[in-house]
């Protein structure tokens, strides 16, 4: 069933576990989301950041979420990642998302404030859920443009929740977008989420977060992956991180990581295969592995 993010994000608050925030641009990626959730009896965020709406096409994407949603026994809602550009957040409303990011992060304080409150107005009137950034995240992704790491300060959080109104809120505390978060044991800024979580008491959502799961790394490698020094959020950090006030966390890149193992071990082993069933097949289902593990471990499998 198509929830919207406050309605989820409520109850995980309440209940003390994360909701897993998933991006998907293609078929396989959203079937593996909401397959995995079935799975866990988990509730989900199936996501499109701007660049993959660029790639999927926003009525695609929007039109395979929501029937997915309809589908499933479960809540997922259907999220925009990282809205920046006005022309991706209308297309979202439009196209009946129940949750919308407005990254105005890279602002400064007051025009952050300002931008953010004009999408809760507009997001609100229509039902649909807000989440916001304040702080700053490193990292390069597509359209994720490169930043400089700034924690979110603990006092302009409150600041920032009181004059915007948003329904959640996305902190920087030491994660960073794509697969090289940390050089060896991952670290972040646990008693700042804590402190926030006890001012503000709003859902806080945790960007950046993927774990980058050795055991991907190793098969993606093994069948010719070039990856280098990746690392990403331990378990145990994901666990002190939910204990703290994390109620949503966000996965990308796992994601991608599996894709590709998937797709690199699929085409070494079996060199006579063209049919793209049997190419992508392998991928979905060890997406929808390493999304059940994550449910588990973020405490959000069982709670549907
Ligand atoms: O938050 C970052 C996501 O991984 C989005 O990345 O802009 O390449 O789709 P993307
Ligand atoms: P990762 O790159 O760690 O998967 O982060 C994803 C994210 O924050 C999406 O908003
Ligand atoms: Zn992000």
């Amino acid at each position: 069933m198509l929830q919207t993010g406050k309605q989820v994000l409520k109850k995980a608050s309440k209940g003390g576990y994360a909701v897993g925030h998933f991006n998907f641009s293609n078929l396989e990626s959203l079937k593996a989301i909401v397959q995995a959730a079935q799975n866990t009896n988990s509730p989900v965020f199936a996501a499109t950041s701007e660049g993959g709406i660029e790639y999927g096409g926003v009525d695609y994407l929007a039109a395979i979420a929501k029937i997915a949603a309809k589908n499933a026994k479960v809540p997922v809602v259907l999220h925009l990642d990282h809205g920046k550009d006005m022309r991706y957040i209308n297309a979202a409303i439009t196209h009946g998302y129940t949750s919308i990011m407005i990254d105005a992060s890279s602002f400064p304080l007051k025009e952050n404030i300002r931008i953010t409150k004009k999408v809760v107005i507009l997001c609100h009137q229509k039902g649909i859920s807000v989440e916001a950034e304040l702080g700053c995240l490193q990292g390069i992704e597509d359209k994720v443009s490169e930043k400089e790491s700034i924690f979110t300060s603990p006092k302009e959080a409150v600041y920032f929740v009181k004059e915007t109104g948003v329904d959640s809120l996305a902190i920087s505390v030491g994660t960073s977008h794509g697969a090289y978060k940390f050089k060896g044991r991952s670290r972040i800024d646990i008693a700042r989420i804590r402190l926030i979580k006890k001012l503000l008491n709003i859902p806080l959502v945790l960007h950046g977060a993927s774990g980058v799961p050795h055991s991907l790394v190793a098969i993606a490698e093994k069948y010719g992956a070039k990856l280098g020094d990746a690392h990403g959020v331990s378990d145990t950090t994901y666990r002190q991180a939910i204990a703290a006030g994390i109620n949503k966390i966000n996965v990308d890149t796992d994601l991608r990581l599996a894709f590709d193992a998937g797709i690199r071990k699929t085409l070494k082993e079996n060199p006579s295969v063209f049919d793209p069933r049997k190419i992508l097949g392998p991928s979905t289902l060890l997406m929808t592995k390493v999304i059940e593990q994550k449910m588990k471990v973020f405490g959000s499998a069982g709670k549907a």
